[in-house]
């Protein structure tokens, strides 16, 4: 295994997957992605996804509402999104300003269309381990380890962070008894005592608590796996701005056996992800179903076949 674990060629494999199903099915996907405010790294991120969707063949259409939009007024646009057939699945770029409450959004998306997998129905079925659309963060990661042949099976795997988009999602899916699962999972969060002495004993480690250069190297022990989910801002002393994980990759890296970069690394996967979604979503609503395991079969034979 390399010892930087780069998100390009895994993302470059999903969007390998994606082309390939738009052209066996012949589809003409379209998200919606809705933007509340304007906050700067959000507006970046609604860009670049429009970006790699055009590169891919799907039609995104961005949908920019005032942060002066009422709740209401945001569920009314999602349901009818929801109804609107020439949609196949929806985005909401997220946080959202205060006044709206995340789970009342979350509960609104029709879940066939619920492209990060916020709605109560498919966060149930990760925990259930039942098919169905996965979260974009801890799919990016789950590729990842496939990709690079991490298995976790019967490995201490630490997590940081119980978000309900990256943490939680993460610790079930890689609870599952299929390959690249059966991890004992540990998740941590701001309240967890002793950090340090579960960290130290991690043979896997996932960081996504959005904290730059958290993880320092006497927090790890030898030859551990380093899969950094957090990204950063942090102004350097010529005020440039950058963007750096949640574990400090330049301490870590010596000790580490392996360890994802920030940028580079997850982040560079969960655009493809969504894509990826997307057209898993599109097909759905055309009655063909496809199975987490189908999915992933098809993502790697389609490296198989070009190698
Ligand atoms: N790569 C990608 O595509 C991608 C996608 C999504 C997010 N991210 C990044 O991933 C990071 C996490 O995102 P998120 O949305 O999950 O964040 P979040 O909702 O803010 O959750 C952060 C989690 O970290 C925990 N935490 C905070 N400080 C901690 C500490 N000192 N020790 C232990 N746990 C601590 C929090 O604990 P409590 O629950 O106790 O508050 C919480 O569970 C961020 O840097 C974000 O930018 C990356």
């Amino acid at each position: 295994m390399e010892k930087v674990l780069s998100g390009k060629p895994v993302a470059t494999l999903l969007d390998k997957a994606t082309a390939r199903l738009i052209a066996e099915y012949g589809l003409v996907p379209q998200m919606l992605l809705i933007q509340v405010g304007s906050d700067p790294a959000s507006a970046y991120y609604v860009q670049s996804i429009i970006k790699h969707g055009t590169k891919l063949g799907c039609k995104t259409t961005l949908k920019q509402l005032p942060e002066s939009t009422s709740e209401k007024e945001l569920l009314d646009f999602i349901y009818a999104a929801n109804a609107d057939p020439t949609i196949h699945g929806i985005m909401i770029q997220k946080p959202l300003p205060k006044h709206i409450s995340d789970n009342s959004i979350n509960f609104s998306i029709n879940p066939d269309k619920d492209l990060d997998c916020l709605h109560p129905i498919n966060l149930g079925k990760i925990v259930i381990e039942a098919d169905g659309l996965l979260p974009c963060t801890p799919a990016a990661v789950y590729y990842l380890m496939r990709y690079y042949q991490i298995d976790p099976i019967g490995k201490n795997l630490v997590i940081l962070g119980r978000s309900s988009v990256v943490g939680k999602p993460m610790a079930n899916i890689l609870l599952w008894k299929k390959a690249f699962t059966n991890a004992t999972v540990t998740v941590c969060h701001s309240k967890t005592s002793y950090l340090k002495d579960i960290t130290s004993n991690a043979d896997i480690l996932i960081a996504a608590i959005g904290r730059g250069n958290f993880v320092s190297s006497d927090m790890v022990k030898e030859n551990v796996i380093l899969l950094d989910v957090g990204i950063n801002e942090i102004i350097n002393d010529e005020g440039i701005a950058k963007y750096v994980g949640d574990i400090d990759y330049n301490s870590c890296l010596d000790k580490a056996m392996a360890i994802t970069p920030v940028p580079g690394g997850i982040g560079r996967i969960t655009t493809s992800v969504l894509f990826l979604n997307l057209i898993q979503a599109c097909l759905t609503q055309l009655g063909v179903n496809k199975t987490v395991d189908e999915i992933i079969t098809f993502i790697f034979n389609a490296n198989h076949e070009d190698n």
